[in-house]
């Protein structure tokens, strides 16, 4: 059998200098080149992919035994291999009576139960019935988690405020004290619920603004404080610890990831917003993308495309980085949660066998809004010397229904921006608009190039009717399977992050010579003259 990598690098080598827009002769291009379901749309047609180019990524895919790997997710098994766990964020928002066993004992009904409890917490919260410690309402909930148990809810909040009936939903991730500061200052503490949210309930930045909250809610209240605090975590000892109520700390178990946790007890905060059956919905999006992913033929198959043009893009055609571009306000924050999603589970350089990886993993994830971005950087994706692989995400319609001709300027600019990508504007329509501005000779010339635009970029559009708590589940749960596919391509762990240890470790180190508890004088002269310039405690 063929090399299936060595094969799409000569198919590449054979079409890499063809025009994208030339595949667009074919006038069945954007039907063979688009998949839908559920009224989720991906594009893929303004890629350099044709029928032979999908056909050798299949092959791919199947000589990496992608789909095999997927089953094994699905079912439990412990492909987490470095921490010997299961990868089961599916099983939390399962819709299916079928049990998942892991070592003999069906998950689903306690996960159901756990769920049962937050949806009563929450609805006691928003309907008044759960009173402050003075007997009132509960108007502020301030979340303090950092990654997994912020990125999501924070993202999600925004994403779906047309739905939020709920009380006011606050963040506090970082360490620095200017953003708890900032959070807490105009609230009353009276009113505010604390979320404490971390998985092993021993992060540090999260233990440090949680100790920050209760010292402020103690000075309120005293004693009372403890009805103000709610927490969700796997480690129901520390929680305890901590003096935290039982019937206010929601569980879930280690085999789920912190980035992939928001479907459970994690997205507490998305269901104080928008409340239990709009969660509901969001949950049936992503078990919907679950069983796309299960039953869908490879062609049609979102995850699995979505995930393929990424290794065409990084892999085949060497692009570093890809763009998230969401033409939708609202997910201005997924970008920055798909940078944990991607680059914190395939940001590695080693295969699951610990050997070193022979191709390059995770592409850097970056992005903002449209059109803000337009004004930013596309001149980059325009002309700059650097391709990178464009995502659009755009609704057909917003939620603002007096504001249909804002909605219509939105799409028109989406739209013009994937054609731009792709036409550019060659060398004599430039000199053309250059005649026209009157320009002549050799300046004409001089002109005409700075408006030239290679074109021939890539991009993906993802579109949807409007961006409803099902809809977010079905993007949230396509990008989840897109790393998991990319993932099992590269042969890697895309369930741990030992990235993010050393790191943690040496913080700890530095911090005993910031309190000049010990000092390393055997350290590099740049951390000691930093220290030093920098100062330690007062
Ligand atoms: O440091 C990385 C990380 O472990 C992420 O994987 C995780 O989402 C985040 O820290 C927060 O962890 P926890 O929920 O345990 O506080």
């Amino acid at each position: 059998m063929t090399d299936p990598w060595a094969a799409l690098a000569e198919y590449h080598r054979k079409t890499a200098n063809r025009r994208i827009l030339s595949l667009f002769d074919d006038k069945a291009r954007f039907a063979d080149f688009s998949a839908e379901t559920d009224g989720l749309l991906l594009d893929y047609s303004k890629t350099n992919i044709d029928r032979d180019g999908l056909k050798l990524l299949l092959d791919l895919a199947r000589a990496t035994g992608v789909l095999a790997r997927r089953d094994r997710m699905f079912q439990g098994d412990a492909i987490n291999e470095t921490e010997d766990r299961a990868a089961l964020h599916t099983a939390l928002r399962s819709r299916s009576d079928q049990p998942v066993m892991i070592e003999g004992r069906d998950v689903l009904p306690p996960l159901r139960l756990m769920r049962k409890r937050m949806y009563a917490f929450a609805e006691d919260l928003r309907s008044g019935r759960l009173k402050t410690a003075g007997g009132g309402l509960f108007r502020n909930v301030v979340n303090i988690g950092i990654g997994g148990s912020d990125l999501g809810p924070r993202m999600a909040v925004q994403a779906l405020a047309p739905y939020h009936d709920g009380p006011r939903l606050h963040f506090v991730a970082n360490i620095d004290g200017a953003e708890i500061s900032d959070i807490l200052k105009p609230l009353d503490p009276g009113q505010t619920l604390i979320v404490i949210a971390s998985k092993t309930f021993t992060t540090v930045e999260t233990m440090t603004n949680a100790g920050t909250a209760i010292a402020w809610l103690r000075r309120a209240m005293g004693e009372q404080a403890t009805r103000h605090l709610a927490a969700v975590s796997s480690a129901l000892d520390r929680t305890a610890a901590l003096g935290i109520d039982p019937a206010q700390v929601f569980a879930f178990e280690d085999w789920v990831g912190g980035r992939y946790s928001l479907w459970g007890p994690v997205g507490l905060p998305i269901v104080l917003a928008i409340g239990a059956k709009n969660f509901d919905g969001f949950l049936d999006g992503a078990a919907a993308m679950d069983r796309h992913f299960l039953t869908a033929d490879p062609e049609r198959n979102l995850p699995l495309l979505l995930g393929l043009t990424g290794i065409w893009h990084n892999n085949i055609c060497g692009f570093q980085t890809r763009a998230i571009l969401p033409y939708d306000q609202r997910l201005a924050r997924l970008p920055a949660y798909l940078q944990q999603l991607e680059m914190e589970s395939n940001g590695k350089c080693v295969a699951l066998d610990g050997s070193p990886l022979v191709r390059d993993s995770a592409p850097v994830v970056w992005g903002e809004p449209g059109t803000g971005g337009q004004h930013a950087f596309y001149q980059l994706l325009h002309q700059g010397t650097r391709i990178v692989p464009a995502e659009f995400l755009i609704a057909a319609t917003g939620h603002e229904a007096d504001l249909a001709h804002h909605h219509n300027l939105l799409k028109a600019n989406c739209l013009a921006q994937s054609e731009a990508l792709m036409r550019g504007r060659d060398r004599a329509a430039a000199e053309a608009i250059a005649a026209g501005l009157g320009y002549q000779g050799a300046e004409l010339s001089r002109q005409a190039a700075h408006r030239v635009f290679p074109g021939n970029r890539p991009s993906l559009t993802l579109a949807y009717r409007q961006l409803t708590p099902f809809v977010l589940g079905q993007i949230i749960a396509l990008y989840e399977h897109r790393v998991f596919v990319e993932g099992a391509v590269w042969g890697i762990n895309s369930f741990d992050q030992w990235g993010v240890e050393l790191g943690k470790k040496l913080a700890d180190e530095i911090l005993l010579m910031l309190n000049r508890d010990k000092i390393d004088t055997n350290r590099d002269s740049s951390t000691l003259g930093l220290l030093g310039w920098l100062g330690g405690k007062e």
